[in-house]
C-alpha cells in the first residue's frame, strides 16, 4: 500500500535522531511513560507485554523497567528497529526483543501471545484499518489478558491547530472523514522536522471502540483527558510529559485511554 510505504520511509528519516534523544533521556529518567499510563497500567511486574508501534524502543525499555518478565516491541520502520536494538544493548535489557513489521500483518510472522498488548502516544492515526488492527490485538492476547491504549483524541485533531494555539476553536477536518490526510513533513518532537511525505487517518471514537468489540474484546473503560502528551504550541506542562491550555482546562478532550479485556 503506497501510504504505508510512504509512512515507513518518513519514519526512517527520524530514527537516528530519536535514538540519540531518547538514549540521553533514559540515562537520566527512570521512565518516559506519563502519569496517566503509569497509573492505569498499575502493577504489571512479572507479566509479558507486546508493545505495538514502539518507535526506537524508548517506551519499550520504560515498560520493561516496570518489572515485566518479557516484552516485544513491534514497528514498521526498519531503522527504528535497528536503533531499538542498539538501545536494548546500551541498557543491557535482555528481557526485550524487537520485531520489524506492519502491525496490521504481524500475525503472519509472529504468533506468540502475551498478558498485555500496549500501544501509546501517536499511534492509531498511522493505521488505515482498525478492524485488522483489533484482530491482531485479540490474536496476541492470552485469555484473561488486557489491551491498553493511550493516544491523542480525534476531537482535538478535527480542529485548526493554528487557531487553537491562538485559543480559538475552529473546525478544519471533518470528524466523519475516513480519507487519509497527507502531510509533507514529519517529526519535531524528538528531532528536527523532516520533509518526507506521510499519510494519517483520524479515526473516530466509535470506530476505535467498535473495532475492539467486534474483535472479541470487552471494554473495561474509556477515559478522556484535557491534557496532551506533546506541547502543541503555547501549552503549559502540568505534569511530567503532559501539557494543557489553561483556557481549555475541563473544556475539551486532548487525549484518551481505553482498557479492554480478552475474557
Ligand atoms: C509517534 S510514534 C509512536 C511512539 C511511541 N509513543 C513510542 O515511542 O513508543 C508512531 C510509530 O508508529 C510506527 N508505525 C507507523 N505505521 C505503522 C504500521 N503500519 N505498523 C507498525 N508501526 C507503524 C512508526 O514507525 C512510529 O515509530
Amino acid at each position: 500500500m503506497k501510504e504505508i510505504d510512504a509512512n515507513k520511509n518518513a519514519w526512517n528519516t527520524l530514527s537516528k535522531d530519536h535514538y540519540h534523544h531518547f538514549k540521553e533521556r533514559l540515562k537520566k529518567e527512570d521512565t518516559l511513560l506519563n502519569e496517566h499510563i503509569l497509573k492505569e497500567l498499575g502493577d504489571i511486574s512479572s507479566k509479558t507485554l507486546l508493545h505495538l508501534q514502539c518507535n526506537t524502543g524508548a517506551d519499550t525499555l520504560s515498560l520493561a523497567r516496570l518489572g515485566l518478565s518479557f516484552v516485544t516491541g513491534v514497528d514498521l520502520s526498519d531503522q527504528n528497529i535497528y536503533y531499538a536494538n542498539q538501545l536494548k544493548d546500551d541498557f543491557q535489557m535482555n528481557q526485550v526483543q524487537f520485531i520489524e513489521s506492519n502491525v496490521l500483518t504481524l500475525s503472519d510472522i509472529h504468533q506468540e501471545t502475551y498478558d498485555i498488548v500496549f500501544t501509546s502516544e501517536g499511534v492509531l492515526g498511522w493505521l488505515p484499518d482498525l478492524k485488522a488492527w483489533a484482530k491482531v490485538i485479540f490474536e496476541h492476547l492470552n485469555k484473561g489478558g488486557f489491551f491498553y491504549i493511550y493516544d491523542s483524541h480525534p476531537f482535538f485533531h478535527m480542529l485548526d491547530q493554528e487557531a487553537l494555539i491562538q485559543r480559538r476553536f475552529q473546525h478544519k477536518y471533518d470528524y466523519f472523514d475516513q480519507n487519509a490526510d497527507y502531510d509533507e513533513a514529519i517529526g519535531g518532537y524528538a528531532s528536527e522536522t523532516k520533509y518526507a511525505g506521510n499519510y494519517w487517518w483520524n479515526h473516530k471514537i466509535s470506530d476505535i471502540l467498535n473495532a475492539l468489540i467486534e474483535a472479541g474484546l470487552t471494554i473495561e473503560y474509556m477515559h478522556e483527558f484535557d491534557t496532551l502528551f506533546w506541547n502543541n504550541g503555547g501549552m503549559t506542562e502540568v505534569k511530567k510529559g503532559l501539557y494543557q491550555y489553561p483556557e481549555f482546562k475541563n473544556k475539551m478532550p486532548f487525549s484518551y485511554s481505553i482498557k479492554a479485556i480478552k475474557k
